[in-house]
């Protein structure tokens, strides 16, 4: 059964994602089922949605109708309201097991030719298909939060999953109005795997003392041009999340030294101190507090920016290498997905190869460490003169 608009779409787990979900995939025009065992769950997603819809009417992004229309289309029902569905997408709890249960019983209930997607953001879409006599029909369909205003999807095929599900889950995906990338069932995928140096580098610069973290952050805007500097957006992603996130990349790249966490990111959450929502992370949000200033020095805020450049451009290069992406789907990821200003590998033509690989062996030398090894990529084609894209 081909996807379309009359497929009806099961969405489970109505947290931050689900319900978002939910109403990008009723926007389109499908009927809509939302599932949660928490009824606090689907009543306050919900309400999300009513309050989304009502602000686009106000903005005269829709009209009216088309808001009434949009909400008539979801109904909140329990796991036997699936029955009929021709996709279904998990936004549960981000646990193994409970995902893998979840699919197990999901099997019997959808339609056999039901695609069953999972949003996980850091679980391997090969071990939750596995729990599935029929892997074939599993893929990964992750989406960005909040899900109805990012455009980025990753689309990730599990090692068993069958070649024209990626292809029908990406043209309907795109027909809900996003830019879909594909990548491989690895670590991150596209952008968790490459936008981690961005936190890990800034935060070795900062516990090495080489400048403070307004600087750090300064540095970034000022100098890299990135709407936000890595202390905060971890302050605004919550330093609980993103330290789960390294963690999960570190731990399942078999501890590969480039993505280890740090004890600044461990200490801040044994403090909770999480960020904006707990009031205080790496700064303070509490009423009447004062900002820090930065070290404006223009030579500093090189050193920082060209530091963790090269750092995410080596990741870029070595996920094109380890063919995790295409080249294109690589930038797109990173300038939809998180905002960077630039595509990596696009930057990496522009400073030209063999400069970020100077970056990297004068660290390598410095550090004595394998963490800042040029990916085998990036160093043969700077030696040979080669750019990613051509111009
Ligand atoms: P959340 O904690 O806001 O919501 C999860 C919901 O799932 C809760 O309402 C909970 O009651 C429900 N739930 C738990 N077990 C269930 C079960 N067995 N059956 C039905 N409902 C169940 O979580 P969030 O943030 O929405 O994340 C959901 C998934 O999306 C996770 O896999 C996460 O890794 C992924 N994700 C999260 C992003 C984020 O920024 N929050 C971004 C992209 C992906």
């Amino acid at each position: 059964m081909a996807l379309a608009r009359d497929t009806r779409v099961g969405v489970i787990g109505a947290g931050a994602m689900g319900g978002g979900i939910a109403q990008v995939a009723a926007s389109y025009g499908h009927d809509v089922v939302l599932h949660d065992t928490q009824q606090e769950s689907v009543d306050r997603a919900l309400a999300a949605i009513e309050k989304n819809l009502a602000r686009a009417v106000e903005k005269k992004k829709i009209t009216g109708e088309a808001a009434k229309e949009t909400r008539g289309r979801i109904t909140a029902g329990d796991l036997s309201a699936l029955a009929g569905c021709g996709l279904v997408i998990e936004a549960i709890v981000e646990d193994l097991d409970t995902k893998r249960k979840l699919f197990s019983s999901l099997e019997d209930l959808a339609g056999t030719d039901a695609v069953l997607a999972t949003n996980t953001s850091s679980l391997s879409v090969t071990a939750i298909a596995s729990a599935c006599s029929k892997p074939g029909r599993v893929i990964g369909i992750h989406f960005f939060n909040p899900p109805v205003v990012l455009p980025l999807v990753e689309i990730i095929p599990g090692l068993a999953t069958d070649p024209a599900i990626v292809a029908e889950a990406q043209q309907l995906i795109e027909a809900w109005g996003k830019t879909t990338v594909v990548a491989s069932d690895t670590p991150g995928f596209i952008v968790n795997r490459i936008a981690r140096p961005f936190y890990g580098e800034a935060l070795r610069i900062y516990e090495e003392g080489i400048a403070d973290m307004v600087t750090i952050d300064w540095a970034m805007r000022e100098a890299g041009g990135f709407r936000m500097g890595p202390f905060e957006l971890m302050d605004f992603i919550g330093n609980d999340v993103n330290l789960a996130a390294t963690k999960s990349v570190y731990e399942a790249t078999f501890n590969d030294s480039r993505f280890r966490p740090t004890l600044t990111q461990q200490r801040l959450v044994d403090a909770g101190f999480l960020g904006r929502k707990s009031g205080r992370g790496y700064y303070d949000y509490s009423p009447g507090a004062t900002a820090p200033e930065p070290t404006r020095d223009p030579d500093l805020a090189q050193l920082i920016f060209r530091r963790i450049l090269s750092m995410l451009i080596n990741q870029a290069a070595d996920a094109l290498y380890m063919r995790i992406a295409s080249a294109h789907d690589i930038d797109k990821a990173m300038t939809l997905g998180v905002n960077y200003p630039k595509g990596l590998l696009a930057w990496a033509d522009e400073l030209g190869l063999a400069e970020t690989v100077k970056w990297l062996r004068a660290l390598q030398e410095f550090y004595g460490e394998e963490r800042y090894r040029p990916s085998p990529l990036l160093r043969t084609m700077a030696d040979d003169g080669f750019t990613f894209f051509t111009r």
